[in-house]
């Protein structure tokens, strides 16, 4: 059983999710977060918390040492796609770098499991429907950091004899049924831009992008809840370390959703008068791409909670009402 578990940017969106799901298990949960994009207040109550960067291998591996942790799930990263392309040393250096050193501080210590949430924005556009056998092509700075990081972990791990869950998350939205956690940075997230202006009082949905060569114009994602998500570590982590075993596995539900699909859920569920517009193209955004999860159900017998975007965004406006 794994027991002591790292989590790295613990303090963010996603990475307060997967600490909920792992404390209600009694799992012990360490967070290492220099809190960038993170939070304080999304840090779970029964989490120990680290202000210390991936980056600096001494104080990661006093950590790992003491707390005799035998599981890292590594999330901290930068992921805004524009910002990377604007500044990819920066990128380079906190993903790539940052990772690589984390694993360095895993060196001659206790790690037998590691996750790392990789992405989709590493596979080859215009394949659709992604294996994880797929062409690998990233279109984006952020992508090219993720599978460097991949190549990194694959190869760290098999020589140290440590399991690894490499997971490709699709586009990640919504927030916890607890109401406690949500989404809160400004990053340039679809879900998160609609939820902000569905509170306004003349709602205004933008969408990038109106000829693209898809069913209705707009690009395609497979949208996945977050608790959906974060449930996937906990399973994943149990499997390989029971198993001894490595794995790349994409997270999605295998359903194409539109970004128009979407602008008319938050319209439907809104009483206001909200008006959907469309502006230009954003650089390297994939036209379209969900995720074949054949391995993931395979592996951990997977059946999604949350698979329904009337849910995801629902569950987003009712995180964004609480922020007001
Ligand atoms: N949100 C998505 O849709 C999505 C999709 C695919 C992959 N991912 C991956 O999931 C992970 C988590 O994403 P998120 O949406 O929760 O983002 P987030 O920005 O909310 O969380 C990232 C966390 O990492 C921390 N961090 C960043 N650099 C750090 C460093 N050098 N040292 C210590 N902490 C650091 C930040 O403070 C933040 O708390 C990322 O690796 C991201 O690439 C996210």
């Amino acid at each position: 059983m794994v027991k002591n578990i790292l989590i790295t940017g613990g303090a963010g969106y996603i990475g307060s999710h997967i600490s909920e799901i792992l404390v209600k298990k009694k799992k012990n949960i360490f967070i290492v977060d220099n809190l960038s994009t993170g939070y304080r207040k999304l840090i779970n109550k029964k989490a120990k918390f680290f202000k210390v960067d991936i980056l600096n291998i001494k104080k990661v591996k006093n950590i790992i040492i003491q707390y005799k942790i035998d599981s890292i799930i590594h999330l901290a990263a930068n992921l805004i796609i524009g910002e990377g392309e604007k500044y990819p040393k920066k990128y380079y250096r906190n993903n790539v770098r940052g990772t690589k050193n984390l694993l360095l501080a895993c060196q001659n210590t206790n790690i037998k499991n590691f996750i790392f949430s990789s992405t989709a924005a590493i596979y080859k556009d215009g394949q659709f429907m992604v294996s994880e056998n797929s062409k690998i092509k990233p279109k984006s700075v952020y992508g090219k950091t993720k599978i460097k990081s991949e190549k990194a972990i694959q190869s760290f791990c098999k020589k140290n004899k440590i399991n690894y869950g490499i997971l490709r998350y699709f586009n990640i939205a919504g927030s916890s049924p607890s109401g406690k956690i949500g989404l809160l940075n400004k990053s340039d997230h679809l879900f998160k831009n609609f939820s902000r202006e569905i509170m306004k009082k003349k709602p205004k949905l933008k969408i990038y992008g109106s000829n693209y060569n898809t069913r209705d114009g707009s690009c395609i994602r497979d949208f996945v809840h977050v608790s959906d998500i974060a449930e996937i570590h906990l399973m994943i982590l149990e499997k390989i370390n029971k198993l001894k075993i490595s794995k790349i596995i994409n997270c999605g539900y295998n359903r194409g959703v539109s970004v128009l699909d979407v602008a008319k859920e938050f319209k439907k569920q809104s009483s206001k008068k909200v008006e959907i517009i469309y502006t230009k193209r954003r650089k390297n955004d994939l036209v379209k791409i969900i995720a074949s999860n054949t391995r993931l159900i395979k592996f951990i017998k997977w059946k999604p909670k949350f698979d329904n975007l009337g849910k995801i965004v629902k569950s987003c406006i009712s995180w964004e009402k609480k922020l007001i």
